[in-house]
This record gives C-alpha cells, structure tokens and sequence, in this order.
C-alpha cells in the first residue's frame, strides 16, 4: 500500500478537498504536513489520516525533510511527497532528494519554477519562447531592450498570481520601473519581450512522461490585463469541444514537456502540468510558462464539472499510483471571478446578484458573490466567482457575461 505525504499548509476550504481526496482514495495510507495544528484537519478527514507532522514553514525543504523522517519511523517509509500549491514544487523536490524518496529532483523542479531556466530549456529544444533574459543590473535591462525592443515584461523569477509583473511600453517605463526596483545580483528581474497576444492554458496529464489527456481554457482578458486593469471583472471558458486552437498547441505543448521533463520522465514525468500560453494574431504559438501542479483559478473544478469527474480525485489516484483514465468532455463551463470597482480595503456594496441568478438560470453550478462587509483581496483574484456549464460554448459565455454584467461590486 503507497503512503502518500500531502503537503496542506492550512486547512482551508481548498485545501481540504485535495486532503479529502486522496483520504477517500483506496489502496493507500495519507499522512498530511501541515503548518496547522492537527486538530484543525476536519474530523471526518482526520480518521482516514495515519500520520501527521506538523512544521513551522512548508516552504522549507530541511522542514519537509524532517517531516519525512518522522513520518517514515511512526508511520513507515513514505512513497510519494506531493501537493498542488506553485510555491511547494520546490522545496518537495528538495525534500525527496534529501531523504530518498522517489518523484521529481530540484534540477526538474526548477525547469518548471524558475522562468529563467524554463525558457532556457524550452529555447534549446526549439520550443517556441518569448525572447527572454535574467537582468542583475538596470543596464542589463538596458542592453536587453537594445536588444528586443520595447515592448517588454518584467517579473520575479519565481513569480506566481502575476505579482510584481509590469509592462514597460515607453523609455519613461523603464526608467520608472528601474526606480521603483532596480534589478541587482541578489533580485534579479526576469525580462522578456512582449507578446501581443490572446492567452490560454493547457492542462496535460503525464504517466512516466506520456501525456495521457489533454484539457484547456482561455483567459478573458489576460491575466496581465486583469492586473493592469483593476475594475475588470473576468473570466476563463473551458469549451465544449476539443478544438482549435487547442488541437493545434498540442504539439507545441508536446515538445515543451519532454524537453523539461528531461531524460529520466520515468520518475519524473508523472504529473498534472498547467501551461499558460499565447497564440498571435500571425497564428504563431509561444509558450509563457508551465507548472508541475494542478492548475489553479477554477480550472480544476472546471475540468470536473466539463468531464463529469472529480479531477481532484484523479489527480490522486494519478499521483498515488501513475494511473489516469482519460474523462470525456460533455459539457462546456466558465468562470466569473468578481471585483469591486472604487477605492478602500472592504467590500461595501454587491448588487445584481438576484438578476445575475435569474439569467443564468440552469447553468449556474456554484455561485460565491461577494459579501458586504469581505477584505479587499490581495491579489487580482477578485472577492467572489461563479462556475457556470452549458452545452454549448457559446451558452457558457452569455452565462458568464450576464454574471460580470449584473454583479457590481463597491469598495469603501
Ligand atoms: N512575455 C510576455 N508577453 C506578454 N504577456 C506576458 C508575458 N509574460 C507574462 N505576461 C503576462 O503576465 C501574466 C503573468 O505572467 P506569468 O509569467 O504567467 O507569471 P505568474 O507566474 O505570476 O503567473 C501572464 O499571464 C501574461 O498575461
Ligand atoms: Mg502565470
């Protein structure tokens, strides 16, 4: 029987589903490691957990490791180190080196953390990339805009939810954002040219490095253009058919994921990667960037209400034993994500929400709007969403715009 290491941070509403998942899962034992104490593990879960360790950071690999250990000597030796989150891919790799445990090494894990080194690798193997470079220094910046030209990105290196990546259109740009954060030898900035273009996904399903499955969406508008536009409520459309131009991106995403998976996909390449990516006006494709996780804003429970399946649930059972059953899709779904409009740190006023529910009708599968009195998010995640399915693409879409057009969100 494997047992299987859960990395769950906190035991929040999400995080508990991917806990659960695998908890209902037969054939293995879960121990969980967590930062909170196991006595917030819900108690319906904490009956199917046989070993828990907590740790004081997550995001520490010397901590995972030691959580290994102890869970190795009360429980037995652990099979499998996992979990969803972007920032855990790391430091798991880290971990599994450390105490042995088999999956994914630091020098994959990086491929698909570091944006550097994924461009270095995607562009060796001809995959096509945006031209792109790690900056230490404002006149590297400098150099590379001499180089490409302007338009241009600038972002962390391990960045994740867009955070700290702006657009630099003019000189002026530059010099501001040369201001604001210099990029030195400690901090450097991942620049790359800018790709006008609309944005996708694609999520793949690999066993020992064969993509099994396929799945995709496309964001309404960019993630960039969200951040850069605060008011814009959006959106993400899962479509009823496997069409183009997902088709098309399949062997753009093919070559992607054997060049970071590496020589070894055998012990690597069992995984859920979600690849975001632009398709141009010309019909040229560019990767943006990949992860070795399940994909986040709602694409997950989408990809289950799409093919009739709990995604989550398969993400487990594909970790715990490299075994994935291909769903078909059935039906097409969206997301809503809902923002506030106006300044001020809380949500003071939602309207439309009855007219938005009464439009919708049928189609709507989950509604979460916002509540008077809610934090501003942080992030440009919004306060609130709506999962949406329909038979048809075109009948998620006019769901999806009936919901951003009615609900109106007020900050104060
Ligand atoms: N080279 C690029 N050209 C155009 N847009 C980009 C480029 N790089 C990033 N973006 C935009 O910025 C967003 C965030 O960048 P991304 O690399 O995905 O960072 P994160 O890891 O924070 O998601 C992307 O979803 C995309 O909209
Ligand atoms: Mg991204």
């Amino acid at each position: 029987m494997p047992h299987i290491a859960l990395v769950a941070p906190h035991f929040l509403e999400n995080t508990n589903r991917y806990v659960k998942a695998f908890a209902e899962l037969d054939g293995v034992k879960l121990s969980v490691i967590s930062e909170d104490a196991e006595k917030k593990l819900p108690k319906e879960l904490r009956a199917h957990v046989a070993g828990h360790y907590q740790v004081k950071s997550v995001g520490e690999a010397s901590e995972l490791a030691k959580a290994l250990k102890g869970l190795a000597r009360g429980v037995g030796p652990v099979d499998r180190l996992t979990g969803a989150l972007e920032q855990l891919q790391l430091p798991m790799a880290e971990a599994r080196e450390l105490t042995g445990v088999p999956g994914m090494r630091p020098n994959i894990a990086r491929r698909f953390r570091d944006k550097d080194v994924m461009k270095e690798v995607l562009r060796a193997k001809g995959v096509p990339v945006a031209a792109s470079a790690l900056v230490s220094s404002p006149n590297e910046l400098r150099t590379f805009v001499d180089r490409v030209g302007l338009p241009i990105i600038v972002k962390p290196q391990a960045g994740v939810g867009s955070r700290g990546t702006h657009r630099i259109e003019t000189k002026d740009d530059l010099e501001t954002v040369l201001k604001m954060g210099p990029p030195t030898e400690k901090q450097p900035l991942q620049a790359e040219q800018f790709i006008r273009a609309r944005e996708f996904t694609c999520e793949t399903v690999s066993v020992h490095g064969k993509t099994v499955w396929r799945s995709g969406t496309r964001y309404f508008p960019t993630p960039l253009e969200v951040l850069e536009t605060p008011w814009v409520q959006y959106c993400v459309v899962l479509p009823r058919e496997v069409e183009a131009p997902w088709t098309d991106f399949a062997k753009v995403n093919e070559a992607a994921l054997q060049a970071l998976f590496g020589d070894d996909p055998r012990v690597t390449g069992t995984a859920i990667t979600h690849m975001e990516w632009f398709l141009r006006d010309d019909a040229k494709m560019f990767v943006s960037e990949v992860g070795a996780r399940p994909p986040g804003v709602h694409i997950m429970p989408m990809m289950s209400i799409t093919h009739e399946v709990d995604m989550i649930s398969k993400w487990a059972e594909l970790i715990a034993f490299d075994r994935f059953t291909p769903p078909t899709r059935k039906w097409a779904a969206g997301a809503a994500c809902f923002r506030g409009q106006g300044n001020g740190k809380k949500v003071v006023q939602v309207v439309g929400v009855e007219k938005a529910k009464a439009l919708v009708g049928k189609a709507l599968v989950e509604f979460r709007p916002p509540k008077v009195g809610q934090a501003r998010a942080p992030g440009y995640e919004g306060e609130g969403w709506a999962l949406v399915k329909s038979a048809t693409t075109e009948g998620v879409k006019q769901a999806l715009l009936a919901l951003i057009e009615n609900v109106q969100v007020r900050y104060g």
